[in-house]
């Protein structure tokens, strides 16, 4: 089971920035994360706060709670969090860090993932293609023990 968490403002995707970010909503990203883990023979479970500790607070107990690995898109929390950075080189877990849009294209703060170190890899400007990819490289990352 694939634990896919997303961060601050990502509830508000199909509104926000549509430009960037694009219009399907966040259920919309959830069920097709389900479709997509199904076509692996894999698994979801969705999450999404705005808040950092219960990021943390999720990923401490993932491993616990029968996760396999992690797909996370911490939003703007990616640039700034040492206390997420942490968190993920707590646990065991493969995380990858995914973003929407290409990060590197965009503003020069975006250019550096504090997170980024503690991650399997990350998968950053294929829009909802993102989560797609992230189950994919889950997918073969973790071999029968998905
Ligand atoms: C994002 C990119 C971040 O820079 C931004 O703060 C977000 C979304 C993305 O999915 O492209 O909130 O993670």
């Amino acid at each position: 089971m694939i634990l896919v968490l997303n961060g601050p403002n990502l509830n508000l995707l199909g509104q926000r920035e549509p430009g960037i970010y694009g219009s399907t909503t966040l259920g919309q990203l959830e069920d097709l994360c389900g479709t997509w883990a199904a076509d692996l023979g894999m698994d979801v479970s969705c999450r999404q706060t705005n808040h950092e500790g219960v990021l943390i607070d999720w990923l401490h107990a993932a491993e616990e709670g029968g996760f396999t690995g992690v797909i996370l898109n911490a939003g703007g929390l990616s640039h700034t969090s040492v206390a997420l950075l942490d968190a993920i080189k707590s646990i065991r877990l493969p995380v990858v860090e995914v973003h929407l849009s290409n990060v590197y294209a965009r503003e020069e703060f975006r250019h550096r993932s504090l997170i980024g170190a503690a991650c399997r890899g990350c998968i950053s400007g294929f829009g909802t293609g993102s989560y797609r990819a992230a189950l994919v490289a889950l997918h073969a990352v973790l071999g029968p023990a998905r």
